[in-house]
């Protein structure tokens, strides 16, 4: 998560009241124990996910003015953490990624649905996993036919073939093929619950796989043992359908999630449509969105193009000239800051979390680069930072006399 548990010196500035809230969401990762596990929250991993506790206190910040009917908008909302936290809290919610799986997660983590729904979610994949279960039992007997691949429409199968011959043991790619195969016929009459299931899948992938995580490509031998793929599954969609249970206590709408830009914000949220927003940007040069997730694009069969070409701040992208895409990051903040302005009604605060990273050698600093990117209608309002480890002498040159961090930033929208 992109608030780690490990304490840091802490810095803040601004009024004393604002200052100290943003404080506590900082600590907050370090001294609560239960948000992060509870809701949907545990549901999947997502790279640099926002610590629940503190996208907890940011909403009751944001929204400490607001009414239910008042919507809190995420313009890079990953997995859902703060849409989560927004629907827990009864608010209406907008999220907005250019990730396809960024969107399928989220929509699963804050499906909103009647009981005989989630008692449907977990049925269904308690179905699915006996007959995966029961087909690898069939398939140990002799002259056995193996169950076929998955045949996605649309993609090329023997491409996906060899796209994910590496990743899994055979029994295991067989397993999960079969699960897939079985979502996708029940995608085929119920396309919402298909997603959930599919989103299920997803969960379990680097788990049964041959490497260690999604933001570790080191491939390593794992013995999974037979069926175990069909029993996560089952355990994860049952854990799921519970979170999603203990969400519906609070009434409110189903999060609205747009696979999009997040510079288009103005396309989706009316200005001023947005009573708060809370967000966190990519981190410059430091994560690959669109490689940690190839594995779940490839198996999943998900679309992406548009987050190859679009992705902000991609660690790919400062491969070449770093310079330059130092330069298109700096215009990619300004952008969004500039979306952010019109989304947010008058007097409305934005919380953004950004972090100090290096690239080729060159400290960034994320609070100069968001101060530098603020307009006449938004003006800082009050930060809090905390020092974070440095990774290596690159990054101990790098920084040198200051000090590397994340920041909670809480703009301040003009009346
Ligand atoms: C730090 S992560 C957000 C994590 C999220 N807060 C959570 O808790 O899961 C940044 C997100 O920005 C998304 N992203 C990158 N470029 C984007 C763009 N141009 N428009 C929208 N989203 C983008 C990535 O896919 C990633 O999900």
């Amino acid at each position: 998560m992109s608030m780690p548990r490990t304490p840091g010196r802490i810095f803040a500035d601004g009024p004393p009241d604002l200052a100290e809230i943003l404080v506590a969401a900082l600590r907050a990762p370090q001294i609560d124990e239960e948000t992060a596990d509870s809701l949907t929250h545990p549901f999947h991993t997502y790279p640099a996910r926002l610590h629940p506790a503190t996208a907890r206190i940011l909403v009751e910040l944001v929204a400490r003015n607001a009414a239910p009917s008042d919507m809190i908008v995420d313009p890079f909302c990953g997995s859902g953490t703060v849409l989560v936290e927004a629907r827990a809290a009864g608010f209406r919610s907008l999220g907005v990624d250019l990730n396809p799986l960024a969107c399928l997660v989220a929509h699963a983590k804050t499906w909103t649905v009647t009981q005989r729904r989630r008692m449907e979610l977990r049925d269904t994949a308690a179905r699915i996993g006996r007959q995966v279960l029961e087909a690898g039992k069939s398939a140990r007997r002799a002259n056995a036919e193996p169950s076929p691949l998955r045949k996605p429409r649309g993609f090329d199968p023997n491409a996906r073939d060899r796209r994910l011959a590496a990743w899994f043991q055979p029994h295991t790619r067989r397993e999960l093929e079969l699960l897939a195969t079985l979502v996708d016929e029940i995608h085929e009459d119920d396309a919402e619950l298909g997603d959930v299931l599919l989103a299920c899948v997803s969960a379990i992938l680097y788990k049964v796989s041959s490497r260690s995580s999604d933001t570790d490509g080191t491939w390593i031998d794992r013995n999974v043992p037979r069926g175990n793929a069909a029993r996560l599954f089952v355990q994860r969609a049952i854990g799921l359908a519970d979170g999603l249970d203990d969400l519906s206590y609070q009434q409110g709408e189903q999060p609205k999630i747009h696979e999009y830009d997040a510079r288009g914000l103005g396309d989706l949220v009316a200005p001023g449509g947005a009573v708060g927003i809370i967000t966190s940007p990519p981190y410059a040069g430091t994560y690959d969105y669109a490689e940690h997730q190839r594995l779940r694009f490839d198996f999943l069969c998900l679309r992406h193009r548009a987050m190859d070409e679009g992705e902000i701040g991609s660690r790919r992208s400062f491969a070449n000239n770093s310079r330059e895409a130092l330069v298109r990051w700096r215009t990619a903040l300004a952008e969004t800051v500039a979306t952010i302005a019109k989304a947010l009604v008058p007097n409305g605060f934005a919380a953004l979390v950004v972090g100090d990273s290096v690239v080729s050698s060159h400290a960034v600093y994320a609070l100069d680069d968001l101060r530098d990117a603020l307009t006449d209608d938004l003006q800082l309002a009050a930060w809090a930072s905390q020092e974070r480890p440095m990774l290596g002498s690159i990054e101990r040159t790098a920084f040198g006399e200051r000090y590397k961090a994340e920041h909670i930033v809480l703009l301040h929208r003009r009346p």
